[in-house]
């Protein structure tokens, strides 16, 4: 029983019912089941009435009541559901039964013994070197053992995931974090379904910006020093001035040229310097995902210079088989064309009907531009050639690209062209999961103090210390209050980081990923509402209500887990549904790419477990075994948050 989502038991048994109602015909047997919109509706509706009516030529309530009669509901002989209701023009109501609820939630095993918890980011040190964050993902998925009983999805896909993808040289900006963010939790809810993920670190690594660079480094020395921020600040300075003498100083607009060609070449100085500001590029990327507890590692990365020997076979392919004047391949349908256009090399794209698939601000056509006239490839060549990659060698069998909404024009139009040349066929399912812009407390696209690249350490620096003094308010606003916790020192650095660190993450996940958000310290670290401290808390909180009444009962964990809920409160009952929807929940946000629906749904559940708190005390309850039965509702609370916020890639702590 538990192998199923309530959403998927119910969609399936009504499936049944309506297929033996329909006959042969497959189009109308989709059940239509959804959650109800309101409470006074049951839990779940099933709104496929409508449609089968129309199909057989019967009246909808008459086929709601077909349905009804039909269906079975029955599951090791208790009824999943109460009588079920028709309402309206013929949806069913559908209210689970408290003897299938309880008996659902009751058949999520215990977690598997010693699961032990991630070290990551807690202490706020920031260790740079590979191996430790391979430890950090084994500790990731560690935190993640206790599955709640969720098995594997039964066909697992290979997953390719591109995200983070910062440019070296630069330092990275809060785009960048919002994607790490955004794709680790992907990665991680992918992970966790079942799936294997593949991440892709796109880096930015080439390109002719580089030719300016060595051409200036070859000159002077390549900053280096502890500070990672402070040798990205000043090799940014120094592209900057790279590029104002490019502009006045012709030998060096040479010299930087040639750079492009020996770099691309393989010659030995050009490279050196490039790998120097490789280096010190992932050593601050690497920090900044030390301090996030992102997954990506080193070996993640197949930047854009990967590509290199690829890019010409791939341009040289397009060129060959859709140039219309080299006898291009017949197309019917949507088509490609390449030709040149002012000298460039183009992928131009045509609707069904001819006309242009993407035009300029102009209302001319608007291709993806492969080649420059000197021969150079551009930042779409890669892709292109990534594109092939990922579905041909890396065999995928969809491949997500986590990037921020302003490349989603240059996203459709590398897919359709994909598609058209053949590289991804229809079944590999391209996505971009895009995001919007963090914007400043101004409504602006968010920029460091003085206008220029917001530092991601300092910000993640200034995040800690204000959890820090969130938690003194903390203490300050419970003092008396029994249940308050006695950190120490220690334990309170890592709470803060947890906290700090938490609450940007939080942010970024739980607004729609569409959408652009205000960054707001006093919103994202606010202990009321859709907050990571919030939600820390409320897991901090559960978990010491748990050990108390587990301490006064004179016993240790686990105690209570084995206890029959009754649910016969109905704040009881409300938060056992909610637990019980958890797995619904994570199919969606694996299926959407929405880690806002899991926050969501989190927040809920910390709401539906106050409420339970306030109505069902679980020290005094009245007897024991209704003690006993509470308890489990705070064990399987807390693991449920536990384990979404481990996808989510928030640490809980135990104590706060
Ligand atoms: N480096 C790019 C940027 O900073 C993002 C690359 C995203 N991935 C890709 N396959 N294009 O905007």
């Amino acid at each position: 029983m538990t192998h199923n989502s309530l959403l998927n038991l119910l969609r399936g048994r009504f499936a049944a019912a309506i297929a033996k109602l329909a006959g042969d015909d497959p189009s109308s047997v989709d059940p239509q089941l959804r959650a109800a919109g309101e409470p006074r509706f049951g839990d779940y509706q099933c709104n496929a009435a409508m449609a089968l009516a129309k199909l057989l030529g019967a009246k909808p309530r008459d086929v709601a009541q077909q349905i009804v009669a039909a269906v079975d509901l029955a599951e090791d002989g208790v009824s999943v559901v109460e009588p079920l209701e028709i309402a309206g023009p013929g949806f069913i109501n559908i209210r689970l039964s408290n003897a299938f609820l309880g008996r659902y939630l009751c058949e999520i095993p215990a977690p598997p013994a010693a699961s032990p918890t991630a070290p990551p980011t807690a202490d706020g040190a920031a260790p740079d070197r590979s191996e430790q964050r391979g430890a950090l993902r084994t500790g990731w998925q560690a935190s993640l053992a206790d599955r709640l009983g969720m098995p594997p999805v039964s066909r697992p896909q290979r997953i390719v995931l591109d995200y983070s993808s910062p440019n070296i040289a630069k330092q990275m900006h809060v785009g960048h974090l919002r994607g790490t963010i955004l794709g680790d939790c992907l990665a991680r809810t992918l992970e966790f379904v079942g799936h294997t993920v593949i991440r892709q670190n796109h880096v930015g690594d080439w390109g002719t910006q580089f030719g300016k660079l060595i051409a200036w480094y070859t000159e002077h020395p390549v900053p280096a020093g502890d500070d990672s921020d402070a040798v990205l600040d000043a090799i940014e300075a120094d592209y900057r001035a790279a590029n104002k003498r490019f502009d006045a100083d012709p030998a060096f607009a040479a010299a930087a040229r040639q750079a492009v060609g020996r770099l691309q070449g393989g010659d030995a100085a050009a490279r050196e310097i490039w790998q120097r500001l490789y280096a010190q590029s992932q050593r601050a990327f690497n920090e900044v995902y030390a301090r996030l507890g992102a997954t990506l590692t080193d070996a993640d990365i197949r930047g854009e210079s990967f590509y290199n020997d690829r890019l010409a076979a791939t341009v040289d392919e397009l060129r060959r088989r859709f140039s219309p004047r080299g006898g291009a391949e017949a197309q019917t349908g949507p088509r490609m064309e390449v030709r040149e256009d002012q000298g460039a090399l183009c992928v131009f794209l045509y609707d069904t009907t001819g006309q242009p698939c993407f035009r300029n601000a102009e209302g001319g056509e608007f291709p993806i531009m492969i080649q420059k006239s000197d021969g150079a490839f551009l930042y779409a060549s890669t892709d292109l050639a990534a594109v092939r990659y990922r579905v041909q060698e890396l065999k995928a069998d969809r491949v997500i690209y986590v990037i921020g909404n302003e490349q989603s024009r240059h996203l459709q139009m590398l897919f359709m062209a994909a598609r058209l040349a053949g590289w991804a066929p229809e079944r590999v399912r391209l996505e971009h999961a895009g995001h919007g812009l963090v914007l400043g407390p101004d409504g602006k696209k968010l920029t460091g103090r003085h206008g220029g690249s917001v530092h991601l350490r300092a910000l993640l620096d200034e995040a800690v210390e204000r959890a820090r003094a969130l938690m003194e308010e903390i203490d300050r606003r419970r003092e008396g209050d029994e249940t308050a916790a006695t950190l120490d020192d220690e334990e309170r650095r890592r709470v803060a980081a947890c906290v700090g660190i938490g609450a940007v993450k939080y942010a970024d996940l739980s607004h729609d990923r569409n959408t652009d958000y205000r960054f707001d310290w006093d919103k994202l670290l606010a202990l009321k509402g859709n907050t990571a401290p919030y939600m820390l808390y409320a897991y901090a909180r559960i978990r010491s209500i748990y050990r108390r009444a587990a301490e006064r009962a004179g016993t240790i964990e686990p105690y209570g887990r084995e206890a029959a809920l009754e649910l016969g409160e109905p704040a009881e009952r409300a938060l056992a549904l909610r637990l019980a929807r958890f797995r619904e929940t994570i199919e969606v946000v694996a299926a959407d790419l929405t880690p806002n629906v899991l926050c969501g749904y989190l927040y809920e559940l910390a709401g539906d477990f106050m409420r339970f708190y306030e109505a069902c005390p679980v020290l005094a309850a009245p007897d024991e075994s209704t003690r006993l039965a509470r308890m489990r509702m705070c064990d399987l609370s807390a693991r449920t948050l536990k384990l979404g916020l481990g996808l989510l890639g928030i640490e809980t702590v135990e104590r706060m």
